[in-house]
């Protein structure tokens, strides 16, 4: 059996799909393009039936994701096995992933199947997708609450009709890892033709033993996780692709496998998945949170200053987390400001190289020195706001705030769209409320209801940028807006802005 095992991504299906975490289709491609940077083998990249705009969004990451394989879900049904297709056929590596549910809860109340029209579908569906393409993956939904001799028998079905991955979701998050690892080994030694196909898994974490199952299964002999970054999904989220990762990468003494993913853009991406949807890692979040590498305690401190390994079972470095952290000023120029990005693990274009400098010059006038988490906050909000056409969209170009402890706050605010200038103004519940009313009262934007209002420091220091972070929802969807700058009353202006366009955006398109 090979020692390399697949990370298969799938952030923005499972994950996207949990409430809060929706994403457009502009977020969507940048997302994609990190995860191909981060070299995971396959983005599992949407469910194509599930809307139009899922649709293009498959099909747009399958025109520009060159070096992964690209999948759609479809549930095992003839039009969402064509529109899968149709949406992927343009991927380098396209992939369908069909599946069915097979445990008796799933089968009896949900599909209102008998576990034999379940076979027979299973049988049809597989053989139907793979007239299709080469590279079929089937999923047995809720496999863990499955009856074992069963879902063997669905395995060895959908085996012999095609599919070359085999996966075994614990899609309410209840096994352990025991089970998972004896399910694994179980399938493997019975179903006929194992050896010939991959094993995957795909672990919910309702139990906090997400990243432990898929651990698990790769005892077991699965060579596929599912996983997305900072764990994403919907309930208490999907295994945790940095997570599973690093327990792999720093225990090959118990696991003895390997992954092509590029472990330095884990970070990088981590935070692109964090801006996108409105969130920051909690701080003590495995991998990727503030505190995950810090030593404060004296005795801490001691030991890793004596000797790292006393304290540190994985380095920051080995996740692009950069300590040196080099202060730029206003005396530094494009080219250190253009090589610094680069160190990040960031390579722009020429026009956001520009725009990110510009952007940089303007705050060195305002803050001493400007530190790694700075210039990283820059580049992230400048992929989340410089998205929407000028002429669509509104501008913050001058706003006048009075507020105290003792009169009602009023917010007169000036927005540019195309060329033209509008004032609002609003009274509020202190100057945030009022802005956010004055920018009502001049789009007029559709019904809606602030879902989420957060603001943190980029870095330490009383000088530091506010980043603040709104998310609107209204109807079904929600829109995530990110603001940055010393003043958090603009941070705050520009983040509601920017969420009321994409919004406006959405409802017009
Ligand atoms: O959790 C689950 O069972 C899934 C399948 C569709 C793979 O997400
Ligand atoms: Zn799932």
């Amino acid at each position: 059996m090979s020692n390399q095992v697949k990370i298969f991504d799938t952030t923005l299906r499972d994950g996207e799909q949990s409430p809060g975490c929706s994403m457009n289709l502009r977020e969507k491609l940048e997302i994609a393009k990190c995860l191909e940077k981060m070299k995971v083998d396959i983005i599992e990249a949407g469910f194509a039936i599930s809307s139009p705009g899922d649709f293009e969004s498959v099909n747009e990451i399958a025109k520009a994701v060159k070096d992964c394989t690209v999948a759609s879900l479809a549930r095992a049904a003839q039009k969402d096995i064509d529109t899968a297709w149709e949406a992927v056929k343009v991927a380098a590596d396209p992939r369908i992933h069909v599946f069915i549910a097979t445990s008796p809860v799933h089968m009896e109340y949900k599909l209102r199947m008998t576990p034999e029209q379940v076979l027979a579908r299973t049988a049809e569906m597989v053989a139907y997708a793979k007239k299709y393409c080469s590279n079929i993956e089937f999923s047995a939904e809720d496999a863990t609450r499955s009856e074992p001799e069963f879902l063997a028998k669905v395995v060895d079905t959908a085996i012999k009709n095609g599919a070359t991955v085999l996966n075994i979701p614990d899609t309410v998050g209840y096994t352990t890892p025991n089970e998972m690892r004896a399910l694994i080994e179980y399938l493997i030694k019975t179903v006929p033709n194992a050896d010939k196909v991959e094993f995957s898994v795909h672990c919910h974490n309702d139990l906090g033993m997400g990243v432990a199952n898929s651990l698990a299964g790769v005892l077991g002999g699965a060579r596929q996780i599912e996983c997305t970054v900072n764990g994403l999904g919907e309930r208490a989220g999907n295994t945790s692709l940095e997570e599973v990762v690093m327990a792999m990468h720093t225990r090959p003494d118990l696991y003895n496998v390997t992954t092509r993913l590029d472990t330095t853009q884990i970070y990088r991406t981590s935070k692109a998945v964090y801006t996108v949807i409105g969130q920051n890692a909690p701080l003590n979040k495995p991998i990727v949170g503030k505190n995950a590498f810090a030593h404060e305690s004296g005795i801490h401190q001691h030991g890793v200053l004596a000797n790292k390994q006393t304290y540190e079972i994985l380095t920051p470095e080995a996740v692009g987390i950069h300590t040196n952290n080099i202060v730029l000023g206003k005396h530094s120029g494009k080219h250190a400001f253009e090589s610094h990005l680069k160190e990040l693990g960031y390579t722009l274009t020429p026009e956001e190289l520009l725009s990110c400098f510009e952007e940089f010059k303007v705050l060195c006038d305002k803050k001493k020195t400007i530190n790694d988490a700075d210039i990283e906050a820059i580049v992230l909000h400048k992929a989340s706001v410089e998205e929407l056409d000028e002429s669509a969209a509104f501008t913050l170009d001058w706003f006048d705030v009075h507020t105290s402890n003792f009169t009602t706050a009023t917010s007169t605010v000036c927005l540019k769209k195309d060329g033209e200038k509008y004032e609002g103004v609003s009274l509020g519940d202190g100057p945030i409320d009022a802005s956010f009313k004055a920018i009502d009262n001049i789009v007029n934007p559709v019904e809606h209801t602030l879902e989420l209002y957060t603001i943190n420091s980029t870095s330490e220091g009383k000088d530091t940028l506010g980043d603040v972070s709104v998310k609107l929802k209204a109807g079904d969807r929600t829109y995530v807006g990110r603001g940055l700058s010393t003043d958090i009353i603009e941070a705050s202006l520009k983040a509601y802005i920017n969420a009321v366009n994409k919004m406006q955006a959405a409802v017009q398109a």
